[in-house]
């Protein structure tokens, strides 16, 4: 099965005659990743009549709807900036629009991988959402965005997972800067187009990171944050699940209309917490709006800068919130260093005990074929020795 997007009727229909198999042929370049999402087609000919730009958004696109697909080029002429430039829009091949032997061969190769891919899929085949993640602490400054931006590269970049990462801290978002890329592109520009927003509109607006994690990034300054609704907000997420296989949100520090309407669709709620008694208090009632909120996915209490050597261990938090601790990221000043240099922790030093706990937490959120998961962070049970911390410590109502 192949899409093939060409202006041309006599061409496309020769491009259809040597690839000898189904093929739709397309003139609107907007239908194919819905074509490729629907029919779980792997296979994109980008025509010779179509511009290099149309080329260039529609592989983008098309990848995003099938990863495990391929998008072959007919050109012109095939000269080494062609072949550059087609490359990394993320072509599989480029090929002369008159070598019709090659661009068979091509497709062969594209159809291979995606087989390749299904036979080690989930014996179900059924094809899934994205796993909804979304980092949430109610205080700023407690380590959100490093551990989202980190945690997303991971599971790009090591665990080849597709994974789109979403800037909700919409009036001072700055995952964009964290993970040094350019401005320009932003949510913001999918204001007006809300109730017609498709996946096509959504992979024009992301920005690529080289891990391979698609970032939305939240507007440049915090007034435009008002043109953004909830709505907004819920529709790409949802347009989001269909393209990746994980969404990770890096949410504002308060329970924003935003917030609660993702809310309906995470799947995992990383609740952060530092070793200190405000942060404790106000994870404790968030923990109290959760249950109040009937918020039915999986609430993940992680530590931010466990160990150090303040006077609250991981320990005492489980026991004050009454919850399992998933995950304990340790303290280290390598993690602002990393920023301030423009890297990412887990990208520079992927043996760091940072990267290694919140690798642990991307295991843990990743669904695994024999339905088994396990968390490889420390986890502890909770006694029942609830908000013993803050009776010794702070006051909570
Ligand atoms: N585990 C850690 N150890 C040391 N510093 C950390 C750790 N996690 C985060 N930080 C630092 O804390 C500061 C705030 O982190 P940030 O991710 O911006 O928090 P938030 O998004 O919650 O406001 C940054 O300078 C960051 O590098
Ligand atoms: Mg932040």
């Amino acid at each position: 099965m192949a899409a093939i997007l060409e202006f041309d009727e006599s061409t496309a229909n020769s491009i259809a005659n040597a690839l000898g198999t189904n093929t739709f042929l397309f003139t609107d370049a907007s239908q194919i990743p819905g074509h490729m999402a629907s029919t779980g087609d792997p296979l994109v000919i980008i025509g010779p009549s179509v511009d290099q730009a149309v080329a260039e958004r529609v592989t983008t696109a098309a990848n995003l709807a099938n990863p495990t697909g391929g998008v072959v080029w007919l050109r012109r002429r095939v000269d080494t900036t062609v072949v550059l430039e087609a490359l990394r829009a993320g072509a599989s091949d480029v090929i002369g629009d008159s070598d019709l032997p090659a661009l068979v061969a091509a497709a062969n190769r594209v159809a291979e991988k995606a087989t390749l891919h299904a036979t080690n899929a989930s014996p179900d085949g059924a094809k899934r959402g994205a796993t909804v993640t979304s980092i949430y602490a109610p205080k700023g400054g407690c380590g959100k965005t490093s551990i989202a931006a980190n945690l997303a590269v991971l599971l790009s970049g090591e665990m080849h997972a597709r994974v789109c990462l979403l800037d909700l801290d919409l009036e001072s978002g700055d995952i964009q800067l964290i993970m040094s890329l350019p401005p320009g592109r932003c949510v913001l520009d999918l204001q007006y187009v809300a109730d017609s927003l498709d996946a096509t509109a959504l992979a024009s607006v992301m920005l690529p990171h080289s891990s391979g994690t698609y970032v939305l990034a939240a507007p440049q300054r915090p007034e435009q944050a008002a043109g953004i609704t909830p709505g907004l907000i819920a529709r790409i997420v949802s347009v989001a699940s269909q393209m990746f296989d994980h969404v990770i949100i890096d949410c504002p520090p308060y329970a924003t209309e935003h917030v609660l309407a993702v809310l309906d669709v995470t799947d995992h709620l990383a609740l952060i917490c530092t070793p200190d008694a405000a942060s404790v208090k106000n994870t404790a009632i968030s923990l109290e709006l959760l249950s109040e909120l009937r918020f039915a996915g999986s609430v993940d209490l992680i530590v931010n800068r466990a160990g150090e050597r303040v006077g609250i261990s991981a320990t005492d938090i489980a026991e004050a919130l009454d919850h399992p601790v998933t995950c304990e990221i340790p303290h280290s000043v390598d993690m602002p260093l990393a920023t301030n240099s423009a890297r990412l922790l887990s990208v520079s030093h992927p043996q760091h005990a940072i990267s290694m706990a919140i690798r642990g937490y991307a295991t843990f959120i990743s669904p695994v074929p024999s339905g088994a998961q396990t968390a490889t962070v420390p986890a502890q049970q909770t006694t029942s020795k609830r908000r013993r911390l803050f009776s010794r410590r702070v006051a909570t109502t």
